[in-house]
């Protein structure tokens, strides 16, 4: 099976709706034009003013050919007259070598003005991007395949370059020096030379378009196929040891052929009707060449025009037709740049699930009483989580989460930690209704060692001390100790310059627990939440930290989630949670009284403890 691609029906109507992506073209505009820096809007009128500079020039360029030619032709009429040929050569060839030159430098000179400005457009940019991303809710990033994301702001940034090299500086400037050139045909010589170049250029111009269009149709399919032939294959050596033991592999072989087969059919296609562009594109430049030659000759013959005046039309022409060569290319990158563009602002559009109210107010002087009071949620509408959970937990409390897998328990502190919002109820902390205050400042005062540890790729001091900004060397050994991995680390090579791999990958279950845990202790938040923090550590370790952990939750509110109940025998509360609900709450003592779903628990683990 082929991976589902990922640009549907509807992806694929938007992109060709040029109207929408002429929009968020537009919408690049305040990233240049940046309101309060004058530099920049200097700079870019400067660069506006120097590429119609430049084109008045490249236009001007053979006139001073075709002086020089008429010059040289009238030395030679008048016989051989060293001063006059000085004349014609001086003066006007080294004039068209000269504007030649200065219109490259003029050019360069642009890139040199615009480049800080266009760098700067694309640094904001994305930065922008990125922060917003950190703003969506952990709803959308769960849904969302992290490496797409970061492609598609790639893909963004660049786009963006490419578009101000192009639009801005190639194909734009072209129909500018058009428009000079029809001109100075038109007060040169005649009208007819800028009707001739203006009907040809915008000719060649509309086929391109119309042509690369059609053309697109077979590209695309050409890349689907190229897709297709290679998941494939891949599919199949990922299979290797299958396609062996059911003697498949003149089948594989065969199916993998007709898939390249399907890809030959359309990369043949692809490449025939790119040679048709490429004819009916050369019939139409020089078809204007051998009108405007036709034209030109016929007014020197009638002795309106000179020699030199033939040359100036030609080069004059050659000079328009030199962009439009790369036009068929341009115009397929530029839409596909616009698109990449739309993307990148699409994303940006998304509004955030979970904002601050408008009159939210920081969390301070955190004494850590929670409640929660008749709360609904769902993560999905058809699939209610928790039903009227209510509990509280005094400031100083340590209360402990119990229940079957899937009863809600991290739930709760998704919920207490703001990923999510509730349907009804209410969560408060110290009296305030978690909707009234900041996201911020709730974050800062809840410190959760997760169920799943995920950390950077970087060393262990890093994944330690990203917990305080500036923590000190020692602070960091301080919180490890405390969670019973500072020897562990001592043991190794680099020590706390370990590199972790990849989402903590080259760290055990356990050591990775234990550097979550040394994390938030360096936090050291009034309110902890402990979300079966040491499941995945073995009985002697488990001891340890639970001390560690006892200590910790001195002096501050501590939820613990815990599957082992003999950890938390000695809570000052224990909820049961079952199917989204609070079955019963109380102490170990009163619970094992009630005879309910927590002693039938206890029941259970002793037995098997002791099998
Ligand atoms: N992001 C999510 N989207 C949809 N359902 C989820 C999501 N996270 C958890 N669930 C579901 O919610 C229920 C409660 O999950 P959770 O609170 O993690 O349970 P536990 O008590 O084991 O910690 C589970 O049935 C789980 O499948
Ligand atoms: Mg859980």
């Amino acid at each position: 099976m082929s991976p589902p691609s990922n640009s549907t029906e509807l992806d694929l109507k938007k992109e060709r709706s040029l109207r929408y992506q002429l929009k968020s073209f537009g919408r690049l505009w305040p990233y240049l034009w940046v309101r309060g820096n004058l530099g920049f809007k200097i700079r870019i009128i400067a660069a506006l003013l120097l590429t119609i500079s430049g084109k008045f020039f490249l236009v001007g360029a053979p006139f001073f050919m075709g002086a020089a030619i008429d010059a040289v032709t009238r030395a030679q009429d008048g016989g051989f007259e060293w001063s006059k040929v000085w004349w014609g050569i001086g003066i006007f060839i080294l004039g068209y070598g000269g504007i030649k030159l200065l219109s490259v430098m003029i050019n360069e000179g642009r890139e040199y003005i615009f480049a800080p400005v266009g760098q700067h457009a694309q640094r904001t940019i994305a930065t922008s991007t990125f922060s917003h991303l950190h703003k969506l809710s952990l709803r959308y990033h769960l849904e969302k395949r992290t490496g797409g994301l970061s492609r598609v702001v790639e893909r963004g940034i660049r786009s963006i370059d490419f578009l101000f090299r192009f639009l801005l500086f190639n194909i734009g400037p072209t129909f500018l020096e058009l428009a000079i050139a029809a001109t100075a045909f038109w007060i040169a010589f005649s009208w007819e030379f800028a009707a001739i170049a203006t009907v040809i250029v915008l000719s060649y111009i509309t086929f391109t378009v119309l042509t690369t269009e059609w053309r697109l149709r077979f590209r695309r399919d050409m890349n689907k196929k190229d897709t297709e032939a290679n998941a494939r294959a891949v599919d199949s050596l990922l299979n290797y040891e299958t396609v062996k033991y059911f003697g498949a592999e003149r089948m594989e072989t065969a199916r993998y052929d007709s898939a390249m087969a399907g890809y030959q059919k359309a990369a043949i296609l692809s490449r025939t009707s790119l040679a048709t562009v490429n004819i009916g594109q050369s019939f139409l430049m020089n078809l204007g060449l051998v009108l405007i030659m036709g034209l030109a000759s016929m007014r020197v013959l009638e002795g309106e025009m000179t020699i030199g005046n033939i040359t100036t039309v030609v080069l004059v022409m050659t000079q328009i037709y030199r962009p439009l060569n790369i036009l068929g290319f341009a115009y397929r990158e530029i839409k596909q740049a616009l698109t990449d563009m739309e993307k990148m602002f699409s994303l940006l559009d998304l509004t955030p699930e979970i904002t601050d109210a408008p009159e939210a107010k920081p969390l301070t002087d955190v004494r850590g009483e929670i409640v929660f009071d008749n709360v609904d949620f769902f993560y999905d509408e058809d699939r209610q989580i928790l039903r009227d959970v209510s509990f509280s937990v005094a400031p100083g409390q340590r209360v402990a989460l119990v229940g079957p897998t899937g009863a809600g328990k991290s739930t709760v502190s998704r919920i207490l930690f703001r990923f999510y919002d509730i349907a009804a109820g209410r969560v408060t902390i110290d009296g305030q209704d978690l909707h009234a205050l900041t996201q911020d400042s709730v974050r800062a005062a809840i410190g959760i060692v997760p169920q799943d540890t995920v950390l950077f790729n970087d060393t262990i001091g890093y994944n330690i001390g990203y917990a305080k900004e500036g923590a000190t060397q020692a602070e960091i050994e301080q919180a490890a100790r405390a969670a019973q991995i500072h020897d562990f680390i001592e043991g190794l090579p680099l020590g706390y310059n370990t590199v972790v791999g990849e989402r903590g990958l080259k760290l055990s279950g356990g050591e990775k627990q234990r550097v979550a845990i040394a994390r938030t202790l360096l936090k050291n938040p009034p309110i902890l939440f402990l979300d079966e923090a040491t499941s995945a550590l073995d009985n002697t370790t488990e001891r340890d930290i639970q001390i560690a952990l006892d200590a910790a939750s001195k002096n501050r509110t501590t939820l613990i989630i815990a599957h082992r109940l003999t950890t938390v025998t000695g809570a000052d509360k224990i909820i049961v949670l079952n199917d989204g609900r609070v079955a019963e709450q109380g102490t170990h003592e009163d619970l094992l009284a009630k005879d309910g779903l927590y002693a039938s628990l206890w029941q259970e683990q002793s037995e098997s403890e002791f099998a």
